[in-house]
């Protein structure tokens, strides 16, 4: 399918002027169409070699639990056709609870937890699923305009299958109220597409007293596709 068959808003432009950063980095000038080889398949052997013991579970990487609300976020891959994207690499980052990011240029004025890195990684299993526990991350700053607040999200990155499935985007939690300030949610215009970046609270994945379960089931390419993120 070409891109430009896709409902129109079902992805960000490259530009879009209330997300200022965008003009300054936007492309100008028309995409080039290029006519790509034979698809190659994810080196999964390569992919295995990454993981780690705790990759998957974000509250074990200090020395304690870290601050916040203990969360499991799960769901399955999935390509046009519904079929499952097996053993592929997904990859997470977030804030911490207090909406800051372990990173040199996240200047907010709230505190890192010495207990939270914020980023982790796992590859679907053969249905395509995926799971990792985290802590829900909190909203941050980010001086876009004024009251600029991010709503709360968490990052992903998929590798996907073939090089063509890859995609970066961002997962938010139901009912968020800085969804209407927010302009990279409203960067997206079809009011589905918004609603395919939006994870739901699932009982059935909530684990006893420890921890609520979030849902976030992605589709790589097509008419129902996961938006990127801008
Ligand atoms: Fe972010």
């Amino acid at each position: 399918m070409q891109f430009d068959a896709l409902p129109p808003g079902s992805h960000p432009g490259v530009i879009y002027p209330p997300y200022k950063s965008t003009v300054k980095r936007g492309p100008t000038q028309d995409p080039v169409l290029i006519h790509a080889p034979a698809p190659l398949t994810t080196n999964l052997a390569a992919a295995r070699s990454l993981l780690l013991p705790h990759d998957a579970d974000l509250t074990a990487h200090g020395q304690a639990a870290p601050l916040g609300e203990k969360i499991v976020v799960t769901g399955r891959v999935v390509d046009e056709d519904g079929k499952p994207v097996r053993n592929s690499l997904l990859e997470v980052w977030q804030a911490n609870a207090s909406g800051r990011y372990r990173h040199k240029k996240d200047q907010h004025d709230a505190p890192l937890d010495p207990n939270f890195n914020g980023w982790g990684k796992m590859l679907t299993d053969d249905d395509g699923r995926y799971r990792f526990v985290t802590i829900k991350p909190g909203a941050y700053p980010w001086g876009n305009h004024d009251k600029a607040w991010r709503p709360a999200h968490i990052h992903f990155s998929l590798f996907g299958n073939v090089y063509a499935q890859r995609l970066v985007t961002q997962m938010y939690f139901p009912g968020d109220p800085l969804f209407a300030y927010d302009p990279i949610y409203q960067s997206l215009s079809d009011l589905a597409a918004r609603d395919r970046l939006v994870s739901r609270f699932s009982i059935d994945q909530t684990v006893g007293a420890e921890m609520l379960g979030y849902e976030f089931d992605i589709v790589l390419r097509g008419r129902d596709a996961t938006p990127m993120g801008l």
